[in-house]
């Protein structure tokens, strides 16, 4: 089984010169001697890759829209500010490999000719800052970056930016307005990024898992890119477990592996003494799937099928012994404290939910706040808010309500949690 993304993970991880032994930068000399800039991004579109961030956007379609034929400066962006409960795939790859993940930036901004390529980095990544600071400067001193790379006369200049550790500015406009010294708040899009992003400029805005992956597919082109995924969706995945498995863990996989390869091959199944009640396939703001569910291919149309998401591939799993209302009055917690207060379903909402939840795990619940947490996920859902990050806060609400709603009710009726009584105190 082919690793092209973690076979070469080290930690520390390779120096510059130990990386071009193994074929590092192979293809930044390829794309920038030998190909054109659009070449490249019919390249990666041809390869089928679909953003690894959590959109499953087509990444040579995003290229695309930038506007090759207007002057002055365009940018690229690493959204390196992983902040997804129970992610963390790309903190692997920014630690254990960075200069896989540069060279995959500098490819893309040779594509779009971009002057200027940011790593937005999530705060409380420190080893990561460490690993990538000292890759920068590796790679401006062997002429990867900087002025007339390699002597094609294409020069890009590359910053690390470290965030201020908001979930917020994962998205991608709030991260292009932080990145300008502003509040982080959500754009109204369109206008996309590609066209108008950072200081209004065109701007590419992609996953580091995304990017860590472009070196290979120039090395090796899109068909094998597809040969490597048994779905559509081509390419390996980066998946990801926690929870009360055996091995909780990250592992590189083909795309679409069912979930019960995932949970029992590799997570290790349940630990002893804990039962399997469902799972988060993609970090938290996705649906909860279920026992039914195990078969499911884990790619997008799969897992999309099931009523859930992809996301970022990395499973969070709930056991016969957590409260399933506990659980997601924690999620909701989350998610209320990191809305940027900027809409008023999302800033309003939000807390109301999580009081909502809470007072239910309390035993204080009424049986008509059950409808009201569902018209919540309304109210809050696809198109009532600015972005996403309400919407994906309701995915786990609804699916709980919809697959263990016997848990709420039993809360309601018996006036205590079931599982935990007294209830521990709420998160801070
Ligand atoms: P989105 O679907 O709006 O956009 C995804 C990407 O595709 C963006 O780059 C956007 O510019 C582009 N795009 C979408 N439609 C387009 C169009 N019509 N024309 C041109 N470009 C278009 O999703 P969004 O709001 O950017 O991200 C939500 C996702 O982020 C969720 O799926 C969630 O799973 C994930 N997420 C990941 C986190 C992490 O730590 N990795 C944290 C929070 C959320």
């Amino acid at each position: 089984m082919e690793r092209p993304l973690t076979q070469h993970i080290t930690f520390p991880p390779l120096e510059i010169r130990q990386y071009e032994a193994i074929g590092g930068y192979q293809a930044v000399r390829k794309a920038v001697r030998h190909m054109q800039p659009q070449e490249v991004t019919a390249l990666v579109k041809e390869s089928n890759m679909k953003g690894r961030g959590g959109a499953g956007f087509s990444t040579g379609m995003k290229w695309s829209f930038v506007p090759m034929d207007v002057p002055g400066p365009k940018y690229l962006v690493a959204n390196a500010d992983e902040m997804e409960p129970g992610t963390f795939k790309d903190r692997w790859l920014l630690e254990g490999n960075p200069h896989q993940l540069l060279e995959g930036m500098i490819v893309a901004a040779y594509a779009i000719q971009a002057t200027e390529a940011f790593v937005f980095l999530r705060w409380a990544y420190k080893d990561a800052a460490i690993a990538v600071r000292k890759a920068i400067a590796e790679a401006y001193d062997a002429g990867y970056l900087g002025k007339d790379i390699l002597g094609t006369g294409y020069s890009l200049e590359m910053h690390l930016h470290t965030g201020v550790g908001r979930y917020m500015c994962g998205e991608e406009t709030a991260l292009l307005n932080s990145l300008e010294g502003k509040r982080a708040t959500p754009r109204a899009k369109p206008p996309f990024p590609q066209v108008s992003g950072l200081f209004g400029k065109p701007t590419i805005v992609n996953n580091v898992e995304t990017l860590s992956f472009i070196p290979h597919i120039v090395n090796k082109g899109a068909d094998w890119f597809k040969s490597l995924s048994r779905t559509a969706d081509g390419g390996t995945k980066i998946y990801g477990v926690s929870g009360r498995v055996n091995k909780p863990g990250a592992w590189e996989l083909p795309m679409g592996i069912t979930m019960r390869e995932l949970m029992e091959d590799y997570a290790g199944g349940m630990k002893n003494g804990f039962g399997f009640r469902g799972v988060l396939p993609g970090g938290a703001s996705t649906d909860f799937l279920i026992e039914k569910h195990m078969d499911i291919t884990l790619d997008f149309a799969g897992v999309a099928a099931a009523g859930s998401r992809l996301g970022t591939g990395t499973m969070v799993v709930l056991d016969d012994q957590t409260c399933p209302v506990g659980f997601v009055h924690n999620l909701e917690h989350f998610f209320a404290q990191e809305s940027c207060g900027f809409c008023t379903p999302c800033r309003e909402g939000l807390p109301w939910t999580e009081k909502l939840l809470w007072a239910i795990e309390q035993g204080r619940g009424r049986n008509e706040d059950l409808e009201l947490l569902l018209r919540h996920t309304e109210w809050l859902g696809p198109g009532n808010t600015f972005c996403a990050l309400a919407p994906g806060a309701m995915e786990p609400l609804q699916s709980a309500l919809k697959y263990f709603r016997d848990d709420f009710e039993r809360h309601i009726r018996e006036h205590r949690c079931p599982y935990h009584d007294p209830v521990p105190a709420a998160p801070a």
